[in-house]
């Protein structure tokens, strides 16, 4: 039995209190799911910025009634002070998801991006510090590794950010160290690489890759690759990140508090093997597909050429074993993807 599977058959019967931020996002609602299918009481924040109702609405359809008589929705901003302090009364563990990802969403506007991610952070951390919640596990990102060039990422070895995003995700990092040693408050950092699967928009300029890619496909429409396709990431299925909140949120080894882990899967996958993954699990249902190419472009400013983590820290002190690799996450988020992006555009 792994520690993951051990805390699945546990949680049930010790029904704690759960407060996601970010919950209509595609990570939160994510949390979510698995939370209220656990029996869990779960309070969620988020002034949808970038979330959407359809999130909640989809989760709501796949719990039990009951199931989703536990959960509470707050609609309110991480950066009024108020609103964090409302939707951390009564709390046991936070899994703070709200922020504004993209890198080129910061580079074009970083002060809004630094009002959510810096501001909005610290307000929810004096919130959580003040009503004693016991654990207080983040989002942070694999964008803080920066300009550092060595591969696999350690926790401990990390450059110069290259985004105003990267910026606030160390910044994150940062005030949550000096949280544990001036207040004594516990809180463990999620070090994100490429998360994918359901939930995960498609529209806008500042999509991720796969439901992007997925959906341009699907509609046949052009696939566009910045660079020569050879950029490399360590692509992260959503049921992987899940593990890691939750065990992050309970994890009892005397070591394992105001720590940063990788979360990922430790493989490391090119664009291209990307596009030619994607596009082979679709083509029996979308014949088009077959010979289908991508249009290669410019490289984007502010992205690190190669990303790939060493998740050995992970396994260690929180017991975290990836159950998906990225083929097997494709594989399991096709019929979503098929089903919600397929449909008019
Ligand atoms: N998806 C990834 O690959 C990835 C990688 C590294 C880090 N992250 C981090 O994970 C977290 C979740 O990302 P996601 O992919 O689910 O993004 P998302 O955009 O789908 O979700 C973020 C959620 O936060 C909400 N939000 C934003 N600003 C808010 C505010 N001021 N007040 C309240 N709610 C607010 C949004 O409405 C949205 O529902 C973010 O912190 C992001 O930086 C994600």
């Amino acid at each position: 039995m792994t520690a993951y599977t051990d805390l699945l058959a546990r949680l049930p019967a010790e029904p704690k209190t759960w407060l996601i931020t970010g919950v209509a996002g595609f990570i939160g609602c994510n949390l979510l799911e698995t939370l209220l299918r656990l029996d869990q009481n779960v309070v969620g924040l988020d002034n949808f910025a970038t979330g959407h109702r359809h999130n909640l609405h989809q989760i709501r359809d796949a719990v039990t009634p009951e199931q989703w008589a536990r959960f509470r929705f707050i609609e309110g901003d991480i950066r009024v002070q108020n609103d964090c302090h409302e939707a951390c009364a009564g709390v046991d563990y936070v899994l703070h998801q709200a922020a504004l990802g993209s890198v080129p969403r910061s580079l074009e506007d970083p002060i809004t991006t630094n009002g959510a991610n810096i501001d909005g952070f610290l307000n929810m951390l004096v919130a959580a510090r003040d009503a004693k919640v016991a654990r207080f596990v983040y989002a942070a990102s694999s964008s803080t590794y920066g300009d550092h060039p060595g591969l696999p990422k350690v926790e401990d070895v990390i450059g110069k950010p290259l985004s105003p995003y990267a910026v606030t995700k160390l910044v994150n990092e940062q005030y949550a160290d000096v949280f544990a040693r001036a207040y004594g408050f516990r809180t463990i950092g999620l070090r994100y690489f490429n998360i994918f699967g359901a939930h995960q928009d498609p529209e806008g300029a500042y999509a991720a890759v796969v439901p992007k890619w997925t959906s341009a496909m699907i509609h046949n429409e052009p696939v566009f690759i910045n660079g020569d396709g050879e950029t490399s990431r360590d692509f992260c299925y959503i049921a992987n990140t899940v593990q890691a909140n939750l065990l992050a949120a309970t994890a009892t080894h005397p070591d394992a508090a105001n720590q940063v882990y990788n979360v990922a899967v430790g493989d490391r996958t090119t664009l291209n093997d990307l596009f030619e993954a994607i596009r082979s699990i679709l083509e029996p249902r979308f014949p088009h597909l077959k010979g289908y190419q991508p249009v290669y472009r410019d490289f984007r400013a502010g992205d690190v050429r190669h990303s790939l983590a060493d998740i050995g820290k992970a396994r260690r002190l929180l017991g975290y074993e990836p159950s998906h690799r990225i083929r097997e996450g494709l594989v399991e988020a096709m019929d979503w993807y098929v089903n919600d992006l397929g449909g008019e555009k």
